[in-house]
């Protein structure tokens, strides 16, 4: 929806938006100082296979965690092939003490602290380590680690710490810092270009690679033309269509139509689309009811839509956020709640996300939109002859670049392999256009076109590589998570999805298809975003080191299975139904700490999150309500179980819980 402000993994989670990436920012982080220390690592990767000097680029990762299917490239601006990565910045440490470091790891190896080794291996798909106990600093240490990718098979590698205060885990993300050069400012910036020429859909015009051979962003739809006069007003597309930034700042639709006549021309084309008409005849306007409207509001709130809008009826006006003023002039009668029901009905990569309001849900939101905005118009009727105008400059603009519907595209411009870098000052780069020009106003801002430019003296060839980690985080900027993971209490925190959840329970999740709510007491909803529900979770995984399918695991153990249900009832056991729901036995005596329905838990989870979470929730959320069972040398109070072994119960809990709606329900007293 934004436009892009600035590509880095962190882009989306501080506002203040920082490291390799500051350069793209205008404003806000052009001040950051070029030595001041930045979350995540800076990562080089270079292809080891290429005999050329510039196959190496640069950017900012969270943690020494990497997933890169064979086959496939590291990074956007490399060739697939062998390649090799390294990871520099610093670990600090809140006190001077022994840390042992261990990897699971598909390739080579190489961990330097204060430039001394600390651990080299090299492994298939197997752990590597420990290392000897190292001494770090208190404060910060020069952290350096160095892969190259394996002959064979998937490249991975997620790096661990431990210490006597804890078992291995992955290292604090807050403990990773790098320093922001130059050449990582160049390299943010090309990545920024790249986003922009994506985002603004300009290979619908000029042509490059074929679409499915690449990022998934490349065939991103506009709004259908078919049957849009039934659904949309024609005063409004009216004024849309001759720019529709000024109606909308975030637009990522440009102003095409060439002044003198732009205007004139708009409403022609806007004639003609409204008489392309398709189901039921529009129902009377009515007045929003004030019952209605009431319940709309409470809704409005409950739901957390101003994560992503202005509120209706205040003075509140975020040129990020989508405003509300105009949906009466917008939408048909009758045609709103249709829209908040099903928002991707007519525009499958719409970034509005899918609630699943009921009727009367999408009534009530609706009346209560309504309420604060302006009143229409009455749309005058045009003549056939405007219509039929409007069809011919439909037919001719380059509309039907972006905008489907059953007419001829007579529109044509130059492919992308005619746009030499000297030509990317001037067409839709021009930064004086006078209304005049042949090509479209975007509107970009100087370090927009600055980043267009970077990017066009690539050889453009990261258009056909998608990199799955880099398209969850962009879209995750751009979608607006974070305005709700993190903002409200209660949320699952965004960082942590990618090494917690399962690839295929997060894609049907963020999808939309289950059936179930995992944390029933929140009244907040997770909201749909089907056409993306892939990629997110694809991506937020591989941005951990998981792989994008969960690798099979061996049939249940039944026998553990029968220990697991013992450890988790009340009698002898853990007592974890006190919290938990296990199926359709709710939990019994919750007090504000509930946990999520254990029966969903093996589809939902990533083995090692569960294990490590069980073994101590404080490690991983130190708020959290869940009781710590066991002891730091792995020691379980009930000893009556596996001699008390703490990772033999959290196993046999393990084999229980995998059983899903088929386990059987534990006792109670
Ligand atoms: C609606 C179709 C359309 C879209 C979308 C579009 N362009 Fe253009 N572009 C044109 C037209 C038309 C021209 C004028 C050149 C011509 O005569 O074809 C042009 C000209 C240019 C030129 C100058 C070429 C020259 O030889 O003078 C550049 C560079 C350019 N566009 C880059 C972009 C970039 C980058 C984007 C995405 C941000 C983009 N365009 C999106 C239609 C489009
Ligand atoms: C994650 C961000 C996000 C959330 C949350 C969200 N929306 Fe939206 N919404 C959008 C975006 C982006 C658009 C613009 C879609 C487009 O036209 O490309 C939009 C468009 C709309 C529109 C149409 C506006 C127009 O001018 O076409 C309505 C109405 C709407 N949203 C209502 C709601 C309501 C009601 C809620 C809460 C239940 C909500 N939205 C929550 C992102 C969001
Ligand atoms: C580069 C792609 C592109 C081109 C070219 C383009 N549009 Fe759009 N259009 C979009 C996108 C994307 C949206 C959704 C809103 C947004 O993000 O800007 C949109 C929205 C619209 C809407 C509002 C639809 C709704 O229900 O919200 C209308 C009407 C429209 N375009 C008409 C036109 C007309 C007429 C032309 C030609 C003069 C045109 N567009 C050219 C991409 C394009
Ligand atoms: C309008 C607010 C809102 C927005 C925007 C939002 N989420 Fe959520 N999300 C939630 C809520 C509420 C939950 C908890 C739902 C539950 O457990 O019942 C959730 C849960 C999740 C979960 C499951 C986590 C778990 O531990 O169960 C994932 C995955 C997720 N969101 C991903 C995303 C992604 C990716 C985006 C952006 C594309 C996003 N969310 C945007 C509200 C939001
Ligand atoms: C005092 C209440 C309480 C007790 C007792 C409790 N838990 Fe939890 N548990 C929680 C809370 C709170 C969460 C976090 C829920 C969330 O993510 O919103 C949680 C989360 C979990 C999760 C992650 C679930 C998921 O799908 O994300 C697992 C697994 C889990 N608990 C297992 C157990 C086991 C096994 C026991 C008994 C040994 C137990 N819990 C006892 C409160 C409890």
């Amino acid at each position: 929806m934004s436009k892009p402000i600035c590509p880095g993994w962190q882009g989306a989670r501080t506002t203040a938006l920082l490291g390799c990436f500051a350069f793209a920012c205008s404003s806000s982080c052009t001040t950051v100082a070029a030595d001041k220390a930045e979350p995540g690592l800076a990562v080089r990767f270079t292809a080891l296979d290429s005999d050329k000097a510039t196959a190496t680029d640069l950017t900012v990762l969270p943690n020494v965690w990497l997933y890169v299917p064979a086959g496939k490239p590291p990074s956007p601006f490399l060739s697939s092939g062998k390649f090799s990565a390294q990871w520099a910045g610093f670990l600090s440490s809140e006190l001077r003490d022994n840390y042992t470091f261990q990897v699971e790891l598909n390739g080579d190896l190489k961990l330097e602290i204060n430039d001394a080794n600390v651990l080299e291996a090299s492994a298939k798909g197997t752990n590597a380590g420990p290392s000897k106990p190292v001494r770090l600093n208190k404060g910060t240490n020069a952290f350096k680690v160095t892969f190259i990718s394996p002959a064979e098979g998937d490249a991975f590698i997620r790096l661990s710490w431990s210490s006597k205060e804890f078992p291995p885990e992955p290292i604090t993300l807050s403990a990773l810092t790098h320093n922001v050069t130059p050449e990582c400012r160049k390299a943010s910036q090309l990545r920024l270009g790249r986003e922009v020429f994506i985002e603004f859909r300009c290979a619908k015009c000029h042509a490059g690679p074929a679409p499915d051979t690449a990022i998934p962003e490349l065939a991103m739809d506009a709004p259908t033309f078919e049957g849009i006069g039934s659904r949309r007003r024609c005063d409004w597309m009216a004024r849309w269509i001759a720019d529709p930034q000024a109606l909308r700042p975030t637009a990522h639709m440009p102003a095409l139509l060439r002044r003198p006549k732009a205007k004139e021309d708009a409403e022609a084309i806007a004639a003609f689309l409204a008489s392309l008409k398709q189901g039921p005849a529009p129902e009377d306007a009515k007045e929003p009811d004030a019952g209605q409207t009431e319940s709309g509001r409470k809704l409005f709130e409950t739901l957390h839509c101003i994560a992503c809008h202005n509120t209706p009826g205040t003075t509140e006006n975020d040129p990020q956020k989508v405003s509300f003023n105009h949906v009466r002039e917008k939408f048909a009668p009758g045609r709103l709640a249709a829209f908040l029901q099903k928002p991707d009905e007519h525009y499958a990569w719409i970034r509005m996300p899918n609630f699943k309001l009921t009727a009367d849900e999408a009534a009530q939101l609706a009346a209560f939109l309504q309420s604060g905005a302006d009143k229409p118009k009455d749309d005058s009727a045009p003549t056939d002859r405007t219509i039929e105008r409007g069809r011919k400059l439909a037919q001719t603009s380059g509309c039907l670049n972006c905008h489907s519907l059953k007419l001829e595209n007579q529109f044509k411009t130059k492919s992308l392999a005619d746009l030499t870098p000297d030509k990317w000052k001037q067409g839709c780069l021009a930064e004086n256009a006078d209304g005049q020009a042949k090509a479209p106003q975007f509107n970009f801002t100087s370090s927009e076109r600055e980043a267009l430019r970077a990017f066009a003296t690539t050889d453009r060839a990261s258009l056909a590589r998608h990199v799955p980690a880099e398209f969850a985080e962009r879209q995750a900027r751009s979608l607006r998570c974070s305005e709700c993971h993190g903002k409200f209490e209660g949320f699952p925190s965004f960082d942590a999805l990618g090494g917690k959840l399962k690839p295929e329970w997060m894609k049907a999740f963020i999808g939309g298809e289950l059936t179930y709510k995992p944390r029933p007491w929140i009244e907040a909803r997770m909201p749909a975003f089907a056409k993306y529900a892939e990629g997110l979770a694809i991506g937020l995984t591989a941005e951990h080191g998981v792989p994008p399918r969960t690798p099979a695991e061996p049939s249940i153990d039944m026998e553990a299975a029968k220990i697991g249900r013992k450890l988790v009832s009340a009698n002898g056991g853990f007592f974890c139904v006190s919290c938990h729901a296990v199926g359709s036995m709710g939990a019994m005596q919750v007090f504000e700490s509930n946990g999520i329905n254990l029966a969903y838990t093996g589809a939902r989870l990533q083995k090692e999150h569960y294990r490590r979470w069980v073994r101590n929730p404080l490690r991983i959320d130190p708020a959290s309500k869940m009781p710590v069972y066991f002891d730091t040398d792995g020691r379980s109070p009930l000893t009556d179980y596996f001699n008390g072994d703490a990772e033999q119960q959290i196993e046999a809990i393990w084999q229980y819980i995998r059983l899903g709606d088929k386990m059987p329900p534990p006792e109670t007293q």
